[in-house]
């Protein structure tokens, strides 16, 4: 009795040990892949809040295919909807990779973000110039009309919101405006409004949004808002304010922020997160890694956690949340033209696995 006992006992030890054996082999070799089933999905996780998109691209939206269709519910054109690619030449418009986009949007019940209409930055030359000369306040008012209507009326079934100026504010503290912009130069400052007026002419179901860097960092922030107060205190069509939210691992404060979000609000806005990435370095880190430290790793866990808790206790003011970009092996930082070194500021890693970062993401959810 008592050896068949001990013989049955080794018998389920042994089977015990194998199956624990095995299943640690299983885990090993077969990660839970990021588009797949068991993994959560982020947009689910938020659905709640407020929507959860990234910035894609004509080669991102079929690398990284299964991440965007599984974790998105919104998509922002990473540079397919700026002045320089759909309107190269004067009257030559080029929407294809636009179109592609918003064609991965409709086929998945995605929202559309338009990104983005007046911005000083990737326009092209011909624009601002008529006849070998600095082209006239008229002429350019009527090429800024003229591409707002041709683009948003185009994608006015799909493109929900759009940034109608980009980057209008300065951050010398000596400006309000950025004067370097020629929009601003050759216009003067009531070419944000009239970019709003146009746009909201065009598609009066669109929801408009002004979008900058900076905007939670206080002396810009205010000089954004007072900009924002006097337009809708003039009745321009303003109704959201993008923060873009290309931070780091320790600036800007949660506190800083979550005043800006506060502050915007209250202006009635709606308030966006537009282009967010955290960087794995501090910014006055300067160095090349060929990979993150655990470290660092830690504290972009930990900041994306305190992010996405801000963000969550912020529902009623915050309507999306979009980052810029899909997983580390394709983010603009990499190319920046200051650091232009590996950064790592995605919730994907470069082999599109789920970071500790997308985990706390989705704890702050729960
Ligand atoms: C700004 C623009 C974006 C993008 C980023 C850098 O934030 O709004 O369109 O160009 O810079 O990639």
């Amino acid at each position: 009795m008592i050896t068949i006992n001990f013989k049955k006992r080794k018998f389920y030890l042994l089977t015990l040990l194998v199956l624990v054996f095995s299943l640690a082999l299983n885990i090993n070799t077969a990660p839970v892949q990021a588009g797949s089933d068991e993994l959560p999905s982020l947009h689910e996780a938020y659905s709640e809040y407020f929507s959860i998109g990234a910035a894609v691209n004509s080669s991102t939206i079929n690398t990284h295919r299964n991440l965007i269709e599984k974790h998105f519910n919104s998509l922002t054109a990473e540079n397919e909807m700026k002045f320089d690619h759909l309107q190269p030449r004067e009257g030559f418009f080029t929407f294809s990779r636009a179109d592609e986009i918003v064609k991965l949007a409709r086929e998945n019940n995605m929202k559309v973000r338009g990104h983005v209409l007046v911005w000083h930055s990737q326009t092209p030359d011909w624009v601002f110039v008529d006849k070998g000369k600095t082209a006239s306040r008229e002429v350019l008012l009527e090429r800024m009309e003229n591409h707002i209507k041709t683009v948003v009326e185009r994608y006015k079934d799909d493109v929900y919101a759009w940034d109608v100026v980009n980057e209008a504010i300065s951050d010398d503290g000596y400006q309000t405006h950025r004067e370097d912009s020629p929009w601003y130069q050759i216009i003067g400052e009531d070419y944000i409004a009239e970019a709003f007026r146009i746009a909201h002419e065009a598609d009066p179901e669109a929801r408009l949004f002004y979008n900058d860097y900076n905007a939670v960092q206080p002396q810009k922030m205010n000089k954004i808002y007072n900009m924002l107060k006097g337009l809708l205190e003039d009745g321009v069509p303003v109704h959201g304010i993008g923060i873009q939210g290309h931070w780091d691992i320790s600036s800007p404060s949660v506190i800083d922020i979550m005043q800006a979000i506060e502050k915007y609000a209250s202006l009635g806005l709606e308030v966006q997160i537009t282009e967010l990435d955290i960087s794995v370095f501090p910014w006055n880190d300067r160095r090349k890694l060929a990979e993150p430290t655990a470290e660092m790793l830690e504290k972009q866990n930990k900041r994306y956690q305190a992010l996405f808790n801000l963000f969550k206790r912020y529902q009623d003011e915050l309507t999306g949340v979009i980052l810029w970009g899909v997983a580390d092996d394709s983010t603009w930082k990499d190319n920046h033209p200051v650091q232009g070194r590996k950064d790592w500021p995605l919730l994907f890693d470069e082999d599109h696995q789920p970071k500790g970062a997308f985990w706390e993401v989705i704890q702050a959810a729960e």
